[in-house]
């Protein structure tokens, strides 16, 4: 297939890539990202050179610029996207206008391009917050609670309605929290790590007791390729990793994968309308498509923690300049009071 794929330059579009490229097979791509803060093109320097790979910059809310790249494509894999929640809630324009608009701009031009396939990739996160030991399948209520989690069900409620109304050929994939290498240090995971390489404080929102279900993001790109060949056309698969662990667990396992003391923990303010649980029900992918996910937390954490560890250089890069800006506007004057964060005028809960 001739694959247009958005957002490949991010953290798992290019896994995604690499993944694919790595197979060898007869799949060749489009990469087609606006290189936001968040792309980086270092992250595919292993297969810039390949002869089935190209880069075309470009914004998926031009429709122009849409139309030209996917010209001769067979099929679409979404990942384009404003990805964080917390900027969401500081600045939602651009993550409705990417999320929402351009999802939109997509589904229009694959749809008179008259591609086969549309892999569009979404998040738990639509289903919202669930309850102690809850766990959330494809048909769970799509109830989202951040700027960024609402644009994601748009987005999804937009691809269902072009399959339902067009007969558009489109499939939805909702996957887990994603690790691993490459991913931009805003956040959780790579920005504790980075910040404990350097010995700073690792800021733990509120209790710190809120449950993420971790997934490595090469098992993610794994099930996404099997739902982009095999998936059935009109389905949802939600793509979830083995463990849903609280925030803290996950921080003192990295502290003592780095050897570095629980003293470097500091609870700060909580996010606005931070969702307690996540817990994605993956058997739906299991049962049809044979995926499971192959990278246990183990495994997964201590490769993720020698690759931030060995790729400095990296870390370094993307730190710089618009991070700087971000990190020391939403961390440096952060404290442990609720009353006191308030930053760009977000109201904090009472
Ligand atoms: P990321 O922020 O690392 O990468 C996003 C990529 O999209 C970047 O390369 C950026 O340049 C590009 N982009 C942003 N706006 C664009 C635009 N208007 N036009 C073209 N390119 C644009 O994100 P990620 O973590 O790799 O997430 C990829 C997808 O997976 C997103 O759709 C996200 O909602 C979804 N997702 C992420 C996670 C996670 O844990 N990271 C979990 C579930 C779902
Ligand atoms: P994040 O990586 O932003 O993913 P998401 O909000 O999409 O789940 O955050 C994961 C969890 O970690 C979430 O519960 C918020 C929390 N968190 C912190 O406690 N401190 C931080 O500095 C960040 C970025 C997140």
């Amino acid at each position: 297939m001739n694959l247009f794929v958005t957002g490949g330059a991010g953290f798992i579009g290019s896994s995604f890539i690499r993944h694919v490229l790595s197979l060898g097979q007869d799949h060749r791509i489009v990469n087609f990202d606006k290189l936001t803060y968040a792309g980086n093109l270092a992250n595919l320097e292993s297969v810039a050179a390949d002869p089935n790979y190209r880069f075309v910059k470009g914004d998926i809310c031009d429709s122009a610029a849409v139309t030209a790249a996917m010209q001769g494509c067979d099929a679409v894999v979404h990942f384009a996207a404003e990805s964080h929640v917390d900027r969401s809630i500081y600045e939602p324009g651009p993550v409705i206008e990417t999320n929402i608009t351009g999802t939109f701009i997509l589904l229009q031009v694959a749809r008179k391009l008259d591609l086969q396939r549309f892999v569009h990739i979404s998040t738990d996160e639509v289903y919202g917050d669930l309850a102690p030991g809850q766990v959330s399948d494809e048909n769970f209520h799509l109830r989202p609670n951040s700027p960024y989690s609402a644009s994601k069900a748009s987005a999804d409620l937009l691809v269902r309605s072009f399959h339902r109304t067009y007969g558009f050929p489109a499939i939805i994939t909702r996957s887990s929290n994603n690790y691993g290498p490459y991913q931009f240090p805003e956040k959780l995971l790579p920005l504790l790590i980075s910040n404990a390489l350097e010995d700073k404080h690792l800021p733990v929102y509120g209790d710190g007791r809120q449950e993420r279900n971790w997934i490595h993001v090469e098992d993610n790109s794994r099930g996404i390729l099997a739902v982009l060949e095999r998936g059935r056309l009109g389905e949802i698969y939600n793509i979830g990793g083995a463990d849903v662990i609280e925030n803290l667990d996950m921080v003192r396992r990295l502290l003592a994968l780095l050897h570095k003391p629980e003293s470097l923990i500091r609870y700060v303010t909580d996010r606005p309308g931070h969702d307690r649980r996540y817990a994605l029900d993956s058997a739906k992918l299991i049962r049809e498509l044979g995926w499971s996910p192959r990278i246990s937390l183990a495994d997964g954490l201590l490769q993720t923690v020698n690759w931030y560890r060995d790729n400095s250089a990296w870390v370094a890069a993307v730190r710089d300049g618009a991070y700087r800006t971000y990190y020391d506007k939403y961390y440096e004057n952060r404290d442990s009071s609720l009353r006191h964060f308030n930053p760009s005028g977000v109201k904090a809960p009472a």
